[in-house]
């Protein structure tokens, strides 16, 4: 059986980690992590606070998009107070730790679609979210917020089903969310450090796109661009060589593979 019930102490007893995780504000249930964490870093909480909720009510997508996290869903926000160089790199840092955490934890191999989701086996296990408060090239703060599915059955959620997947339905059994969220934690604080020590996260964020080499449709606002992925920039923003052989820089847009275009009956993150 596995424990799957979350509480302060039992995300906090032992954590090997030092900046990620020192303070933890945990709610049963919440609007939204993305809300709580952003009033705690504008009073300056201690970076590396970590605001999680067991189910989230309202919870915020890319784009003004609902994010669904009923009970078995993974669903925090980190504060972080980096300095400008780092801040393109967050979202690097924050699909990566997820992707090694779903490996420690489950097995399960994973895959980063440009610029933010996880995936498995092309389905979407996990969506990242950044926000921050930049002010004449000074940072803030920085908020990273992460949703997984974790354990709950898509069938359950038919808004939802024909394109995201949960780890219990990959893998036929339910996962430790306790587990994954420690090794999130974890992972992310490496990373952190390996940014802050000056080394480069940028490779292996790389490896981990399923999106290069892929004919792609990348939607940003009104604009629609068309496309193969050729590469990403150091900076995140992806190269994207057009039918007339130039080649495109993209900061941030909804990418869809074009041979897997399935739509959402409505408005709303794969959650
Ligand atoms: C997306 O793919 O659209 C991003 C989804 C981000 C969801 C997470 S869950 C934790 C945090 N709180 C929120 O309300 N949203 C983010």
């Amino acid at each position: 059986m596995v424990e799957n019930s979350l509480s302060l102490t039992s995300i906090t007893n032992n954590l090997e980690t030092h900046i990620i995780g020192r303070r933890v504000i945990y709610y049963p249930s919440l609007a939204s992590t993305m809300e709580v964490a952003k009033q705690e870093a504008q009073r300056g909480t201690v970076e590396g606070t970590v605001v999680i909720a067991d189910e989230q009510t309202g919870g915020k997508g890319r784009l003004r998009r609902v994010w669904l996290s009923p009970k078995g869903s993974l669903a925090l926000s980190i504060i972080l107070y980096p300095s400008m160089v780092y801040l393109p790199s967050l979202i690097m840092l924050a699909s990566l730790a997820v992707v090694r955490s779903i490996e420690v934890v489950t097995g399960l191999k994973s895959q980063v679609k440009w610029p933010n989701d996880v995936l498995i086996n092309g389905r979407k296990v996990c969506g990242i979210l950044t926000e921050s408060e930049v002010r004449k090239n000074i940072v803030g703060y920085a908020i990273i917020g992460i949703g997984v599915n974790v354990n709950f059955r898509l069938c359950d959620f038919p808004e939802i089903s024909p394109i995201a997947t949960s780890l219990s339905d990959e893998l036929g059994r339910e996962v430790s969310r306790l587990d994954m969220i420690r090794h999130l934690l974890i992972e992310i604080e490496r990373l952190y450090l390996t940014l802050q020590a000056g080394g480069s996260i940028y490779e292996e964020w790389r490896d981990s796109l399923v999106t290069l080499g892929k004919r792609v449709h990348v939607k940003w606002g009104e604009t629609i661009y068309e496309g193969i992925a050729e590469s990403v920039a150091r900076d995140g923003s992806l190269l994207l060589r057009r039918s007339d052989g130039s080649l495109t820089k993209i900061v941030a847009g909804d990418v869809t593979l074009r041979n897997q275009a399935r739509t959402l009956p409505q408005e709303q993150a794969e959650g």
